[in-house]
């Protein structure tokens, strides 16, 4: 007979509201098969259009061989930070040294011409404070939003993710404006030449391939959420270069917009939907909102200020503390809550200090905590799924999968969850291993430059001989 609401206990009554994140392995397969039909959608030429996943098409057709050697700047923009840095490379030896610099909420959200000003006022910066002189320096530029690529050095933004939202950018080629805004400074001394533009998945399984030669999928659990893997060219609906050996390209899946045309609101629980509705981009984004570290403290944030207007959480918890304020509860706090192995949940604790919750219970931070790997363990999960399409379509025997992010860096238990789910949903047979991957986008832009330039230099060879 089913409980009735006033027999059920208190976590009967928590389990009603939090259930949606429970789903089965089932469900799970039925995310990986629209994962795939979506999938060859975007690489169809008559479908890309309308498919939301872009499956874009990035002119890196080699994986570095260990042969690289040179000095190249990189840049690396994708997030509330911007790097620059010098790499040097000379074979597998990487020396980097770099520079953050902050990117301001009101340039996030300017226009294109405040975006790339600043962008070269950093670079003239960091070329001042290296004393970099008289050269011309190949430049790598791991650029982390969707682009459609139309060479390696030119890519045109499709549209922004990630809370920014700068005017004038959209369609522009976003090396031509680096190019002009460094024109406008015309105060450096060095000449800077865009031989690259990558995405942060590509950057990340470029310089995990480095030194391994079975890794064919990138993948970035951070602000964001996006995969790179190496697709055969008869596949690839949409590629307009030559089919030269390698007959193989690499694909920047943009997966994070995937279920944007509802094919996954079967799975979106009303915390999901509240979280789009109030964010800079709603409808967009569906699959990476469920998953990555821009979203995941707000949707454990949503759960608990329902369960406590619920009355089943923080009883006396005074109304106007951050909890009940929208994105201030941050993922990191998710990943130290789950880092609390006993029943003095010191983290939980000074979590709920910082956000100004009173009169906790312990009983209170047991439900934190459990709402906390409810929410973790189904972004890992999805994921996992995510990346089990990849490794099935690929059916290689062994694969190594680099992955990169802040969200899988630091999140107690993101790496053993996600290595269990794929174990689960991949083919029999097929072995696969999860590699944390070192300053993806750094070392991978540059070395994305040094293959392009290596490339350029045997053409120049053969053309001269
Ligand atoms: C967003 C961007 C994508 C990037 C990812 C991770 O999904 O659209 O380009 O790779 O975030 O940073």
């Amino acid at each position: 007979m089913p409980t009735t609401p006033e027999k059920m206990t208190k976590y009967e009554k928590i389990e009603q509201f939090v259930k949606g994140f429970k789903l089965s392995s089932l469900t799970y397969k039925r995310v990986m098969h629209l994962l795939n039909d979506e999938m060859n959608n975007g690489l169809h030429e008559s479908m890309n259009y309308h498919a939301d996943i872009k499956m874009f098409p990035t002119f890196v057709r080699a994986l570095p061989d260990g042969t690289e050697k040179g000095k190249f700047l990189a840049l690396d923009l994708g997030g509330t930070n911007f790097r620059v840095l010098i790499v040097r490379i000379d074979q597998r030896d990487v020396d980097i040294q770099s520079q953050t610099y902050l990117i301001p909420q009101r340039i996030m959200l300017g226009t294109g011409i405040q975006l790339f000003d600043h962008i070269a006022d950093c670079i003239c910066r960091f070329i001042r404070d290296h004393d970099l002189k008289d050269e011309t320096i190949p430049l790598g530029f791991t650029f982390s939003f969707p682009c459609r690529q139309e060479g390696l050095a030119k890519a045109r933004l499709s549209k922004w993710t990630k809370g920014f939202r700068c005017e004038g950018v959209v369609n522009e080629d976003i090396c031509f404006l680096l190019h002009e805004a460094m024109k406008r400074k015309n105060t450096t001394t060095v000449d800077v030449e865009v031989v690259a533009v990558v995405n942060d998945a590509v950057g990340t399984l470029m310089s995990a391939a480095h030194t391994d030669r079975n890794c064919e999928i990138g993948l970035i659990l951070g602000t964001g959420c996006n995969a790179c893997y190496m697709e055969s060219l008869k596949n690839v609906g949409l590629w307009e270069g030559d089919y030269e050996e390698p007959a193989q390209v690499l694909i920047n899946t943009e997966w994070g917009a995937f279920g944007d045309n509802g094919c996954l609101d079967f799975i979106r629980t009303e915390y999901d939907r509240e979280l789009d509705t109030y964010s800079i981009n709603p409808g967009k984004q569906l699959y990476e909102k469920m998953i990555s570290g821009m979203y995941m403290g707000e949707i454990v944030r949503l759960t608990l200020e329902r369960l406590s207007m619920e009355g089943l959480l923080f009883e006396s918890a005074d109304r106007d503390c951050e909890l009940f304020h929208r994105g201030r509860f941050f993922t990191k706090f998710v990943s130290e809550i789950e880092s609390d192995h006993d029943e003095f949940f010191r983290n939980t604790k000074q979590v709920l200090d910082e956000i100004g919750v009173t009169n906790y219970t312990t009983e209170d931070c047991n439900i934190v905590k459990y709402i906390c790997t409810l929410v973790s363990a189904r972004a890992a999960f999805l994921a996992s799924a995510g990346l089990a399409t990849l490794i099935n379509r690929m059916n290689k025997p062994e694969m190594t999968i680099a992955v990169d992010g802040s969200l899988y860096r630091f999140h107690p238990r993101f790496h053993n969850l996600m290595v269990l789910k794929i174990q689960e949903l991949i083919k029999k047979g097929l072995k696969f291993k999860l590699a944390l991957s070192h300053d993806g986008s750094g070392k991978g832009a540059a070395l994305v430059a040094a293959v392009a330039m290596r490339l350029r230099d045997n053409k120049q060879g053969e053309c001269s001989t």
